[in-house]
C-alpha cells in the first residue's frame, strides 16, 4: 500500500499564527485568556486550549476586563474592535494579513461608491467580517441564482472572494456578472495558500484508489477539498480523527491519498496514517509525501 500525503495538508499560515498567539500568552500570561470564537474550526485543538485554560467567548460581554482577547484568523467587523477597546480587554489580533487586505480593500472602495460584492458563504465568519468593513451593505453571493435580484443600474461594481472558495466559483459568478454589468472591479482574493492545497488534493485524488480528507465538521475548506476530491475519485471520505475511517478494507486498497483542511493540526494526520499503517496489518505501506506531480 502507498500512502500519497499532500504537503499542503494541515495548518496554513493564517491559522498556525493564530494558534502561536495563544500559546505564546499561557506561556507568559497569568491574565484570563479569551479567544473571540473558536480560535480556528478544530475541536482537538480547541479542545486541548480549553484544557489549558483559555476561554471561548461568542460575547465580548462574556469576557473579563483585565483579560487578553485573541481575535482569530477569520478576523471581524470594525464594531467587535470597538467593543473590545471599549470593554477595556487586551487587544490580540491574530487576524489573517490577507484577511485584513480585503478589510481594507472593501472599505477603500466602498468610500469610493462601489457596490461590494462578496462571492461567498454569507453565514461564514470571514464573509460576515468583510462585511463589517463596508458598512454591512455588500451583497453576498454563493451562486449564480444569487446574482438575479441584483439591480443592474448599479454603475460601480467591486467583487472579492472569501479567500477559501473555489477558483471554479469565483470564475463563474464573475463570469455571470461580466454579463450583468459594464463597471466591474474584480479582485481575486482567494488564498494562495488555499488554492495550492485545492490543486494538490485534485492532482493526488485523479491518481488514488482512495482519497481521505482530514479536516473539522464545520470547516468550510475541509467540505471544498472534500467536493472537489470526490468528482475524482469516487472513494473519497471526509473524517475528523482517526476515530472516523470508513470500514474498508484497507489491505485491498493499493493507493491512499490524504489531504486536510487549514486547520488540521499535524499531530492529527500523523495519528490518521499510522492507523492506516496498522490496518494495513504485515503488509508494507510506503508513505510519500507528494504536492501534485504523480507519477
Ligand atoms: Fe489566511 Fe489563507 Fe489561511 S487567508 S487563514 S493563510 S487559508
Amino acid at each position: 500500500m502507498e500512502i500519497i500525503v499532500a504537503k499542503s495538508a494541515g495548518f496554513c499560515f493564517g491559522v498556525n499564527n493564530a494558534v502561536k498567539t495563544v500559546n505564546n500568552l499561557l506561556e507568559k500570561q497569568k491574565d484570563p485568556i479569551y479567544t473571540y470564537g473558536p480560535i480556528i474550526h478544530n475541536a482537538q485543538v480547541v479542545d486541548f486550549l480549553t484544557s489549558r485554560g483559555v476561554v471561548k467567548v461568542d460575547d465580548i460581554d462574556e469576557a473579563d476586563s483585565n483579560g487578553h482577547i485573541v481575535i482569530r484568523a477569520h478576523g471581524v467587523t470594525p464594531e467587535i474592535y470597538k467593543k473590545i477597546l471599549d470593554k477595556g480587554l487586551i487587544l490580540e489580533d491574530a487576524t489573517c494579513p490577507y484577511v485584513k487586505k480585503i478589510h481594507n480593500l472593501v472599505k477603500e472602495k466602498c468610500e469610493e461608491g462601489y457596490k461590494i460584492i462578496i462571492v461567498g458563504d454569507k453565514n461564514h465568519p470571514e464573509v460576515i467580517g468583510i462585511n463589517g468593513w463596508c458598512n454591512n451593505k455588500a451583497y453576498i453571493a454563493d451562486t449564480v441564482e444569487d446574482l438575479e435580484i441584483l439591480d443592474e443600474s448599479d454603475e460601480k461594481i467591486c467583487v472579492v472572494a472569501q479567500t477559501t472558495i473555489t477558483k471554479e466559483k469565483w470564475v463563474e459568478i464573475t463570469t455571470a456578472l461580466k454579463k450583468k454589468f459594464e463597471n466591474i472591479l474584480e479582485f481575486d482574493t482567494i488564498c494562495s495558500a488555499t488554492s495550492k492545497r485545492q490543486n494538490e488534493a485534485e492532482e493526488i485524488s485523479k491518481h488514488v484508489d482512495m482519497m481521505v480528507i482530514i479536516g473539522g465538521k464545520s470547516s468550510s475548506n475541509t467540505q471544498k477539498l472534500y467536493d472537489i476530491c470526490k468528482k475524482h475519485c469516487n472513494l473519497t471520505y471526509k473524517i475528523e480523527t482517526s476515530g472516523d475511517l470508513p470500514p474498508v478494507d484497507i489491505k485491498k486498497i493499493k493507493k491512499i491519498g490524504i489531504s486536510a483542511g487549514a486547520s488540521t493540526p499535524d499531530w492529527v494526520i500523523e495519528e490518521v496514517i499510522k492507523t492506516m499503517s496498522e490496518l494495513n496489518k504485515q503488509g508494507k505501506v510506503d508513505i510519500v509525501e507528494k504536492d501534485g506531480e504523480i507519477d
